[in-house]
Parts: structure tokens; sequence; C-alpha cells
């Protein structure tokens, strides 16, 4: 893996394909334990950036008596979370009486997961979980530390495998961090 250059912003690789898998692997593992015995549950993919760890988190989650949604948030100007969060499209799912797993890409401050949280809650879900791909827990604000997470790290800005750069290299499939003294 060589590192690569958006906006004149160069990143280093961070973490593999196989890792990631790996730690999706295990994640998935802990949900279905955790949801051994529920009906019906749904799993709620945040977009954009959570969309390719959805993918595979769902798939290896294989619990078949369950459904996916997508809701979309965004919170992000270039590298700085803008603290105001627009929602762009909505659930039209019944969650009530529910298990909801969000899957979220990063919590970083904590604003936008804290925001749908209370926002499900209000709809009366039997609970909400969060799976989070990655987490840095010295950047967190506000909000619960996500039930499930694939990998806590520093508070870094990171590119690939579903996280933009300016809607940049979403596709990248390795996960990458801005190189420090540029
Ligand atoms: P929060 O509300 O500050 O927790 O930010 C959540 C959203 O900001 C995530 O869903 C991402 O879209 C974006 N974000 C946070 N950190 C990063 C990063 O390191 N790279 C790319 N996007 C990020
Ligand atoms: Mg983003």
């Amino acid at each position: 893996m060589a590192d690569v250059t958006f906006n004149g912003l160069t990143f280093e690789p961070y973490i593999t394909k196989e890792e990631i898998l790996q730690q999706i692997k295990r994640v998935a593992g802990e949900i279905k334990r955790d949801l051994a015995g529920e009906t019906n549950p749904l799993f709620l993919c945040v977009l954009t950036g959570a969309f390719m760890f959805a993918a595979d988190l769902y798939r290896e989650c294989d619990i078949y008596d369950s459904e996916i949604a997508f809701i979309r948030f965004k919170s992000y100007e270039g590298m700085q979370s803008s603290g105001t969060i627009r929602e762009v499209m909505g659930l039209d799912e019944d969650i009530k009486d529910r298990t909801v797993i969000i899957i979220e890409d990063i919590v970083d401050t904590g604003v936008t997961a804290d925001r749908l949280r209370k926002r499900l809650e209000e709809m009366g879900p039997k609970q909400v979980k969060m799976a989070t791909l990655l987490f840095k827990p010295d950047s967190i604000k506000q909000g619960k530390t996500p039930e499930y997470v694939c990998f806590s790290i520093p508070s870094r800005f990171i590119l690939g495998y579903g996280l933009d750069l300016d809607g940049l290299a979403r596709n990248l499939p390795e996960i990458y961090v801005l190189k420090e003294q540029q």
C-alpha cells in the first residue's frame, strides 16, 4: 500500500482490508450473540460514509429475520465537524418495539450519533445500539460510547473504506490516515 494524495493532502496506509474484515467478523459475532432470540431487528446504516462497512457487517451478521434501512446525515465540511447536522433523508420504517442497530462509519465528536439515538428513542424502539467502524475516544464530546467498535483510534483524520475528503476517495478499499508533518 502506497501513500495517496487528494486536494494537496497526503494520506498513508493505516488499516488493511484483512484487518478490517477480521474486526468486522469479531463485531458481527458480538451482535449475533446479543441479538439471539430477537424478532426482526432493524439495521440502520447512516449514509454516506457507512455504506461500505454496512454492506460487509450486515452480510457477516447473517441474521435473515432482519431488515436494513438507510438514513442520511451530514455534519462535516472538509476536515472539521461543522457542529450543525442536516438531515437529508428520513426513516420510513416503523421501529416501535424493535431492536435497532445503528451502523456508523465513525464516531468523532459524537454529536451525529447522539442526535440520531435521541431521535430514534422518541419512536419507541425496544432498544437502540450502535456499531461503528471507527471510534475516536479522545474526541467524543457528547453521547454514549458505541456498543460495538471495530477500531478505537487516535483523533487523526481518516480516509477510505467509505470515509471521504469532501466527497472524494470513499472507494479506497483500505483505511488511510492523514500524514502528520505535511
Ligand atoms: P461527529 O458528529 O463529530 O461524531 O462526526 C460524525 C461524522 O463526521 C462521521 O459520520 C463522518 O462522516 C465525519 N467524520 C468524522 N471523523 C472523520 C474522519 O476522520 N474522516 C472522515 N470523516 C469523518
Ligand atoms: Mg463524511
